[in-house]
């Protein structure tokens, strides 16, 4: 932890940022950048960071909650990178852009819950108020995803389909509501490491006999159509990952926990992202807190937790301008 000069009473912004899952993540050839084309279907739910910014002499970041130790409190946190990205966007002096940002977490630290994203987000709304910058949302989506490609997703929340690195958003036509139980692993997977680990089991499979020629990923229109409907029995078999087998390679013993969770009536089970945490679709939240109780019991994971979607994107929900 860092501590810094704020003076009693200055401003602050509060901001509840959600984590998100995706229902579809279709994933392509890695690119000449590093990065792979995806199509993807995000949906925010409601397991929630907040973030408070208020201004002081100097930036520094104070981190608490869930995994708060394995979070770096300094400039190479995403959230840090956030706030000297607006000022530069806004043309603000060094000498005006110095604040202290505080996190609560709740999402799990590399988890495929986009947390860090999250975090990133949450700083983007809160500067624009605290500076009163009057950045338009689109804007500040394209500032986002200079920082990382789920940052324009955690301001938008929702349900939408992300393209190009999954930065590219369009809302989805979703009804309904949608009930989860999240079952998180022992410990975090590194993004980058379960990409590397998904090209190389499409290098071996291309050269295996059930070699297919390369193709561009797809949106699923099966999927697009339950999620107009709004039921959640005919999105359950619909849920899609093509990361999964990589973060199964990575972590074998999460094939337990995605069978104990269709064991225990899930509709749909799927680890999130680039895992480890999976996510398993209830009827409705009685039968999400039985999955979570069920998963508890079975012992196949680290913590559970429950949550809805979709959840509303970054948004203040504390401007306390009391000077
Ligand atoms: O964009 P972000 O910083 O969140 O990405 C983290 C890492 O995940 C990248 O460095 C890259 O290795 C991998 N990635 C990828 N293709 C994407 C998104 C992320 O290969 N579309």
């Amino acid at each position: 932890m860092v501590s810094s000069a704020t003076s009693p009473g200055s401003p602050a912004v509060t901001v509840r940022v959600p984590a998100k899952l995706n229902l579809q993540l279709a994933v392509g050839p890695v690119r000449g950048d590093g990065y792979h084309p995806l199509v993807t279907v995000f949906h925010a739910v409601s397991l929630f960071d907040e973030v408070t910014v208020r201004p002081a002499s100097r930036t520094s970041i104070t981190i608490t909650g869930e995994d708060a130790a394995a979070v770096p409190a300094d400039k190479t946190n995403l959230a840090w990178q956030a706030a000297a990205a607006l000022a530069r966007s806004a043309r603000r002096t060094q000498r005006d852009s110095g604040i202290r940002i505080e996190i609560r977490k709740r999402i799990p630290v590399a988890a495929g819950l986009a947390g860090g994203s999250a975090d990133a987000a949450a700083v983007l709304v809160a500067c624009n108020e605290l500076w009163q910058t009057g950045l338009s949302s689109g804007e500040l989506r394209q500032i986002g995803g200079g920082l990382g490609s789920d940052v324009p997703f955690a301001l938008l929340g929702g349900t939408a389909v992300g393209r190009g690195r999954g930065e590219d958003l369009t809302r989805a036509l979703a009804a309904g509501n949608y009930h989860w139980a999240l079952a998180f692993g022992q410990s975090g997977l590194s993004t980058a490491q379960v990409y590397a680990t998904w090209d190389r089991l499409r290098a071996a499979r291309a050269q295996g006999p059930e070699a297919s020629p390369a193709a561009g990923p797809e949106l699923s229109p099966e999927l697009m159509t339950a999620l107009r409907s709004g039921d959640p029995a005919a999105v359950g078999p619909l849920l899609s990952n093509d990361l999964q087998p990589a973060a199964l390679s990575l972590r074998p013993e999460l094939r337990r926990t995605l069978a104990a969770g269709s064991e225990f009536g899930a509709l749909g089970a799927i680890v999130s992202g680039s895992g480890p945490t999976c996510a398993f679709l209830a009827k409705d939240a009685a039968h999400a807190r039985d999955i979570a109780v069920a998963l508890t019991g079975a012992g196949v994971c680290r913590a559970v937790a429950r949550a809805s979607g979709p959840a509303p994107g970054a948004a203040i929900v504390k401007p306390d301008r009391r000077a």
